[in-house]
């Protein structure tokens, strides 16, 4: 068994997941906003101190994906968050892209930068101590898009910073999402991520990615925001992500973490849940969430220190839950006791 690998199978051990706190600067002031909280480097700081300060947390979270800033911050006690984090057993890991851009000659399409100057990059995280990396590329469905030219580009580039990770010793996060912001069917969901994973996979295993030393971060398969027929039930988007993963995923890829995309908190945890009872999988599913895990306790903390410990009951519950669900043993009654 290689590194890679025991590297990766420790993230997805059972019952256990992902934070995603590596909101760049833009995004994490949008959701400054809606608590109306400025957001200096200071409040980001307390807002991250907050979270990686929760006690118990360690039982549901296996890593955390910091934003480059975030790496280099110290807690209020001087101690470097990334070393916070490092004494309750959780992997400290970071987002390598460059956000994403409009892609050249199809402007309502995004193609993530980042590659240039990545391999520099990833030898300074090694040394920071980050052992896992993510890059999230973007594919929007709309009026024509997206076009297989943007699905190539976007793999393209997963695959060559997946291969450069690995090289550096580090395990790759590959994340195609599919974005859920449409008002798409489910089953155009479905037809365009299996577009993307079967494209993603061709390219990782044309640039020598080995698979059993990656983790794919993916969307799950539901319909869109704006759909006209609602929401779809948990069991219905259960069946039908695991039943697109099974034409497209291999099953030497030993994780599976979702995005939770802008689904609400419950919902990702439910669904989630609801695939996982599906099992047993060839694969590990589990979350790597950013809203679904921070929104409660976003709104309990509103920019301020007095609120901390209202918001980290608030986070220690949504990963509570979602380690439930990552079992497959979540329940409305678990839920409610909080
Ligand atoms: P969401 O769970 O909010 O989609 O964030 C996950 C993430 O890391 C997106 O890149």
């Amino acid at each position: 068994m290689s590194t890679l690998n025991e590297t990766a199978r420790a993230i997805v051990a059972p019952g256990k997941g992902i934070l995603a706190a590596d909101e760049s600067t833009g995004t994490i002031k949008k959701r400054f906003d809606t608590i109306g909280c400025e957001s200096t480097e200071d409040r980001r700081r307390a807002y991250r101190e907050m979270l990686f300060t929760t006690k118990g947390a360690d039982k549901y979270i296996s890593g955390v994906i910091l934003y480059d800033e975030t790496i280099r911050q110290s807690a209020s006690d001087g101690r470097p968050l990334p070393k916070i984090l490092e004494e309750q057993g959780i992997i400290p890991r970071i987002k390598v892209d460059k956000g994403t851009t409009p892609l050249a000659k199809s402007p309502n399409e995004l193609v993530t930068d980042g590659l240039d100057g990545l391999r520099a990059r990833l030898v300074e995280y090694r040394e920071l101590g980050a052992r896992f990396a993510k890059w999230r590329a973007v594919i929007d469905i709309g009026d024509g898009i997206p076009s297989q030219y943007c699905i190539n580009v976007n793999a393209h580039a997963l695959a060559r910073y997946a291969a450069l990770c690995q090289d550096e010793g580090i395990v790759p996060i590959v994340e195609p999402e599919v974005l859920m912001d449409g008002d798409h069917s489910l089953e155009r969901c479905s037809d365009v991520t299996t577009a993307t994973l079967l494209t993603v996979f061709d390219e990782l295993i044309d640039q020598r990615v080995e698979l059993d030393g990656m983790l794919l971060k993916p969307n799950m398969v539901m319909p869109g925001k704006k759909f006209s027929g609602g929401k779809a039930a948990p069991e219905v988007v259960a069946k039908a992500t695991v039943s697109c993963f099974r034409e497209t995923v291999p099953a030497a890829v030993p994780g599976i973490l979702f995005l939770s995309g802008g689904q609400d908190d419950v919902e990702a945890t439910a669904n989630l849940d609801a695939i996982n009872k599906l099992g047993p999988h060839p694969w590990q599913f589990s979350f790597s969430y950013g809203r679904a895990l921070q929104a409660a306790a976003l709104k309990a903390w509103k920019g301020d220190d007095a609120n901390a410990s209202a918001g980290q009951a608030a986070y220690l519950h949504r990963a509570h839950m979602n380690g439930l669900a990552a079992s497959g043993t979540w329940t409305q009654a678990a839920e409610n006791a909080a």
